[in-house]
């Protein structure tokens, strides 16, 4: 007797179910993105118990007609496209028909629903699955779905949910990452009563960068805008000082979508290198568009995952919008002081409101400000610091488990100049000129008057000039000073090798020894030499950069090997990168060391580069080497003004 059963409708429906929705945070996302989709300017997003006993979505768009009411539920149920064709380029975030079949399988869902033509708005009840009701009533335009006992028919679901107050979180940051890809729309979170989340809706993404991932993040931002053969990168990257211990604040926008793209953050960490710690992640909220025609949404049924016709043009833009942002806008922090808190803890309007919380005092922010204990003023973000890194680290755990693909890339050597224009971002208090592209040199000033007042601890270096104290870390200074030196003298020069007495053997996955034997002419170029085993997959470097020390030769060779093996990398950047890494190697050795005392020509070498060049900010870890104290905030600090 034949083995084989069709399944019924209802189980087929509770397995497609189970790949669109497998939490009340996949539910929030998809009934999010169907407000979107209508066009709505304001969206309030209400759960309870962390979603599993109550949802509910309202929205302000553009409504259900009531004829299409009951079909909203059907699987394969679409008002976004028609045919096949319409699949080559999908417009809205939306398009298989799938949320409110899958969502309504596995739950009680009540849809209230009107258009602007309708005189009346429809009211439809569903139990797993099951039309109960379809009635007139009166309500607002707009649409508002609720959805009650999620997956209580599908109790094998139901056993894998988590705590409510982690449910919680993987919702707030569903909403979080929605409302960062669209500033144009006003979001509310609201869990048990308590409001979690809120924007503005303003259309401006540094106000939604402000309320949503907070003030101190929203502070250390750079601004970023590049536009290259069809593609805008736009946006906000951190700072050197806001980088983050994992990747959890890496947000892209893929046409107004968020996606992980394993492109776009090769292209972003890369830009990062010499610019922070190896082990450190950068941060970004960026925007890529392009074409729809050019990439395909229909990867993953939660649509996390794109593919690009051309990846190689997506890392190649992010990259250089990246690289050449930071390299022109690192800038020297400023000394702030505290407020001596004796004064502080009794005032909440006390004097000592330092200059940069009182521009934000000044600031439009949508926000509620309050004043907090030092009396300095500090924007009411609905959500804390603890709730905010969790609902990074559930959202973060939900992608891993989405296992992003390796996308492959062709990979060649760029050949296109992106045109880049920075400007200075609104909110974070950070000044920046407008460049035009890429920077290629360091310029110099001429060296101002100048003295040294002294140097503390053998290590930072006191320099009176121009109406300010210049405190210089003289050990990073001198790195960069050093590595920037060896660059711009040796950049499109080889590196002189360096013959290695004994081998060194490094084992390689598949992939990545035929990345290096694909691309050995590139590897040479920097300085390596080597036979290939390619029974053992081993290589033999009988040759290294000079630069490199031995106990890093295995490391960059492998990074370099991995970079190009993934297929997200670009040959150029790939190899600029191992061949930077080596010169602040050897920069790092031969630069003067804390904590010991140098004579005064060195000292002065180091003041009057770090006075000349102001592009040197930053040592190859991403360390600050110079920190401004200014005569007016030391005056203000002594009562002189
Ligand atoms: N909030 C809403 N406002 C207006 N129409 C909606 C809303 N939610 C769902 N719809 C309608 O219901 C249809 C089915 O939604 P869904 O199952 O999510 O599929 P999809 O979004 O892929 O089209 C949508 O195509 C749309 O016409
Ligand atoms: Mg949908």
């Amino acid at each position: 007797m034949g083995k084989i059963n069709v399944l019924s409708t209802q189980v087929a429906n509770l397995i497609a179910a189970g790949e669109v929705v497998d939490r009340p945070a996949s539910v929030v996302k998809e009934l999010m993105e169907n407000s979107i989709d209508a066009h709505a300017k304001k969206i309030t997003v209400e759960i309870k118990n962390g979603g599993v006993s109550y949802i509910r979505v309202s929205d302000d768009g553009s409504g259900i007609a009531p004829e299409d009411m009951p079909l909203a539920l059907k699987r394969h149920a679409t008002s976004k496209i028609e045919k096949a064709a319409d699949l080559a380029a999908i417009f809205t975030l939306g398009f298989r028909g799938e949320a409110l079949a899958a969502i309504s399988s596995v739950s009680k869902v009540r849809i209230l629903s009107k258009t602007q033509d309708a005189p009346n708005g429809t009211m439809l009840f569903a139990d797993g699955g099951e039309i109960v009701e379809v009635r007139e009533t009166g309500c607002p335009n707009g649409t508002t779905i609720t959805v009650e006992e999620l997956f209580a028919n599908v109790p094998a679901r139901r056993k894998f949910l988590k705590k409510d107050a982690t449910e919680a979180a993987a919702v707030c940051a569903a909403v979080e990452k929605v409302a960062l890809s669209h500033p144009e729309i006003a979001f509310r979170l609201i869990s048990d009563g308590n409001i979690k989340l809120e924007s503005a809706g303003d259309g401006k993404l540094d106000h939604a960068i402000y309320s949503i991932l907070g003030k101190d993040f929203a502070k250390r931002l750079l601004q970023v805008k590049c536009h290259s053969d069809g593609v805008d990168v736009y946006g906000y990257i951190g700072r050197s000082d806001n980088v983050k211990p994992t990747r959890n604040f890496q947000n892209f926008f893929i046409n107004h979508r968020y996606v992980k793209s394993r492109t776009a953050m090769a292209a972003l960490e890369q830009a990062y290198s010499s610019y922070i710690a190896p082990e450190k992640f950068p941060s970004c909220v960026l925007f890529i568009d392009i074409h729809p025609g050019a990439v395909d949404v229909n990867v993953h049924p939660a649509k996390l995952e794109v593919k690009f016709s051309n990846e190689k043009l997506i890392f190649d833009t992010v990259y250089y919008a990246v690289r050449s942002t930071i390299e022109k806008n690192i800038d020297r922090p400023d000394l702030i002081l505290c407020s001596p808190s004796p004064a502080a803890t009794h005032s909440t309007l006390n004097a000592f409101v330092p200059v940069m919380d009182r521009a934000e005092r000044q600031s439009s922010m949508p926000e509620q400000a309050r004043f907090d204990r030092q009396g300095q003023i500090a924007f009411a973000s609905s959500v804390s610091d603890q709730f905010r890194e969790r609902v990074r680290r559930e959202w973060n755990a939900d992608a891993e488990q989405a296992s992003p693909v390796r996308e492959s890339a062709p990979i060649e050597a760029p050949k296109f100049a992106p045109q880049i224009d920075v400007s200075i971002p609104q909110v974070p208090v950070y000044t920046a000129p407008a460049v035009e592209e890429p920077k290629a040199e360091t310029a110099e000033i001429s060296l101002p008057e100048y003295k040294i007042v002294g140097v503390a601890f053998h290590t930072y270096i006191f320099v009176e000039t121009e109406g300010k104290v210049v405190i210089i870390d003289k050990h990073a200074a001198h790195e960069r000073i050093l590595f920037e030196t060896l660059r711009g003298k040796l950049r499109g020069f080889s590196p002189a090798p360096q013959m290695l007495l004994v081998p060194i053997t490094v084992g390689l996955s598949q992939s990545d020894f035929n990345a290096v034997a694909e691309h050995s002419d590139s590897f040479r170029e920097v300085g390596f030499d080597f036979d290939l085993d390619h029974t053992q997959r081993q290589v033999k470097l009988i040759q290294i950069p000079s630069a490199l020390k031995i106990s890093d030769v295995e490391d960059v060779f492998s990074t370099m090997a991995d970079r190009l093996a993934d297929g997200t990398g670009n040959v150029e950047i790939t190899k600029q990168d191992a061949y930077e890494k080596a010169l602040y190697q050897a920069s790092c050795k031969a630069a003067m060391k804390g904590g010991r005392s140098d004579s005064e020509a060195d000292m002065r070498f180091v003041v009057e580069k770090i006075l000349t060049i102001p592009d040197i900010t930053v040592c190859p870890h991403g360390r600050p080497v110079v920190i401004n104290l200014s005569k007016h905030d030391l005056d203000k600090q002594f009562g002189r003004e």
